[in-house]
């Protein structure tokens, strides 16, 4: 059975981090949660689920002050961590190596023992202090995924672009999920042939069977203003 750390911070988006455990409680993950202070207070603003919830979806919690749970040792066999969503405060102290908590600590281990690290690192705009605390870890080998969501995999609802996030995540580890249209898939290639077929007319009368648009879509496409 494969291990996975999950470690929680304090960025917007703890729904990212809520997916991720529910999408992995399904399948046969081990998954081991450690949420930072801050984070529990973003699961209370930001999404309908408590905390308590929110661990109940893991294997096993730990409480981010026990600095000497399992995952603070390399010992401890397991896939890989990620980190999210990853707040700023986060991300530089795995950067530094600055283990004064469990999450930062079991990321700093990752890295040593040469798993894989995912850091779902969120802020906008970015100052370049960021851009190279992103640097410093991804020089280190973790993955920076920040989420930016794609609209090639034609996203309907924020569910689809939560799931498209997650999706990205899951396949840094090889670990199968039908969460989004892949680029090439069966959806895709039918909004491509739409968009060749009808370019400058109404796409939204051609959109591929099952898929319709999302109200932020929901003007029409301008018409083509050049001579036909
Ligand atoms: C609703 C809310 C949203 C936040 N969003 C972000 C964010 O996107 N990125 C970030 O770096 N900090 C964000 N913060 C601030 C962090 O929570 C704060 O810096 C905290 O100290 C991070 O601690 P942690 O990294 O230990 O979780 C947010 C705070 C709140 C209350």
């Amino acid at each position: 059975m494969k291990r996975l750390i999950i470690g929680m911070s304090g960025a917007t988006g703890a729904i990212y981090g809520i997916r991720l455990l529910e999408v992995l409680s399904k399948l046969d993950i081990e998954t081991h949660l450690v949420i930072s202070e801050a984070a529990q207070k973003t699961i209370g603003m930001e999404t309908p689920w408590n905390v308590k919830q929110v661990k109940s979806l893991a294997h096993t919690c730990y409480d981010n002050r026990n600095i000497g749970a399992n995952i603070a040792s390399g010992s401890f066999l397991n896939e890989g961590m990620v980190v999210i969503p990853c707040a700023i405060k986060t991300l530089s102290g795995i950067a530094n190596s600055y283990n004064d908590n469990l999450l930062v600590r079991a990321a700093d281990v990752t890295i040593k023992e040469k798993r894989k690290l995912v850091i779902v690192a969120r802020e906008t705009p970015f100052h370049k202090g960021h851009l190279r605390l992103m640097m410093q870890a991804a020089d280190l080998g973790a993955t920076i995924l920040p989420p930016v969501p794609a609209f090639y995999c034609l996203p309907q609802t924020i569910d689809d672009i939560i799931n498209h996030l997650v999706g990205k995540v899951l396949d840094i580890f090889h670990i199968e999920h039908n969460l989004f249209h892949r680029w090439g898939s069966y959806e895709t290639e039918s909004a491509m042939a739409a968009q060749e077929k009808n370019e400058g007319v109404d796409m939204a009368k051609e959109w591929p069977e099952g898929l319709s648009y999302h109200p932020i879509y929901s003007d029409p496409p301008p018409k083509d203003p050049r001579p036909q």
